[in-house]
């Protein structure tokens, strides 16, 4: 038996019951890990609340680090006692042990901690295909983020500056302008205080942006598209303020002949391959010092409750991890 935030309904943060399980033996093409360190990430608050479908009962939690227990038969290049780290489906990362794909595994570097490594696999890999994938950012783009203070944005604001772009991020409050600064960002703008479409257009001096990524969703996607320049790509990657309402193609994207997309992590890191080059790109990163990963702070599997409600209510500032 192991210990597993398991929710049997969706619904608030009370639906998470820590609960004993029964994993049983990995598949083929399966590992089991003793977790160490557990990412904390807005995406589990989807898949807690029902925005994104589950099937019930089911486990939560996408990322995490620790050391491999067992192997499927079919795995060549992990072995038992190596320390991973992973990211991806499916839901079960809140738990003491549990059984995973192989391929979303890799190794961890040495000198970066189980901590670090759970902090940093689902908004690392997503930072990445964001800069280098979606959109190639380089050193001639003007772009703009949005929750430029928290977990993704405090990595994605670091990677995105050693790209040598300009960088505006925005924040939801004074608190958070420091910590966007301090992580990259050129110009911080609190949203919930300023008209961050004219503070872009002034800092732009009327050009607008190349891109927009915007994971805060309902509240910011009509603005991000008026920050966009002729032919900008609006990246539309989460929904922390809700989802958005169905786009209107002719006035929202004809006028300056935008392009629209809506990433999912999944679909950038289908293949073993496509895992071990975003995997080594981002461990690069930090091994190199672009990226310094600050943990906000710690959380215990029993207080998933309390971390989610810390999350939903704008409290995190930067990666959040649950430690066994
Ligand atoms: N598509 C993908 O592949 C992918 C992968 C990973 C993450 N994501 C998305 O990236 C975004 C950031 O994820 P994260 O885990 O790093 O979370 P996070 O940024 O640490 O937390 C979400 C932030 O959204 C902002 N926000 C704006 N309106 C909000 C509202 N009404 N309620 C709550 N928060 C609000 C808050 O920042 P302020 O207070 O500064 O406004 C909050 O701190 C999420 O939308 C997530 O779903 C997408």
């Amino acid at each position: 038996m192991t210990k597993a935030i398991i929710i049997k309904k969706q619904g608030g943060p009370e639906v998470l019951e820590l609960s004993d399980i029964n994993l049983g033996k990995p598949g083929p093409d399966q590992i089991k890990v003793k977790n160490i360190a557990i990412g904390l990430n807005y995406i589990d608050t989807y898949h807690r609340s029902g925005l994104y479908p589950l099937s019930l009962p089911s486990g939560i939690g996408l990322e995490g680090a620790g050391k491999i227990i067992e192997i499927g038969s079919n795995v060549k290049d992990l072995s038992v006692g190596d320390n991973v780290s992973y990211a991806g489906g499916p839901p079960s990362s809140y738990a003491e042990e549990r059984i995973l794909p192989a391929q979303i595994a890799v190794k961890i570097p040495d000198g970066v901690s189980h901590k670090i490594a759970a902090s940093i696999m689902t908004k690392g890999l997503t930072s990445f295909y964001l800069l280098y994938k979606t959109y190639k950012v380089t050193s001639k783009d003007v772009i703009l983020f949005h929750a430029a203070a928290g977990g993704v944005g405090q990595i994605f604001s670091q990677w995105a500056k050693s790209l040598g772009c300009k960088l505006i991020g925005t924040v939801g409050s004074d608190e958070k302008i420091a910590i966007a600064k301090e992580n990259g960002c050129d110009h911080v703008i609190n949203y919930n205080k300023q008209d961050f479409v004219k503070e872009v257009k002034d800092i732009t001096k009327g050009n607008g942006v190349s891109v927009v990524y915007d994971g805060v969703g309902k509240n910011t996607f009509h603005g991000s598209v008026e920050c966009l320049k002729t032919r900008g790509m609006m990246v539309s990657f989460g929904n922390a303020s809700g989802p958005l309402d169905p786009v209107n193609v002719p006035k929202d994207i004809q006028p300056k002949s935008l392009f629209l997309t809506r990433p999912s992590m999944n679909n950038y890191f289908t293949t073993r391959d496509e895992v071990l080059e975003g995997a080594a790109k981002l461990f690069e990163q930090i091994k190199f010092g672009k990226i310094k990963i600050k943990i906000f702070k710690e959380y215990k599997l029993a207080e998933a409750k309390q971390a989610h409600e810390d999350l939903e209510s704008r409290k995190i500032n930067g990666p959040a991890i649950f430690v066994i």
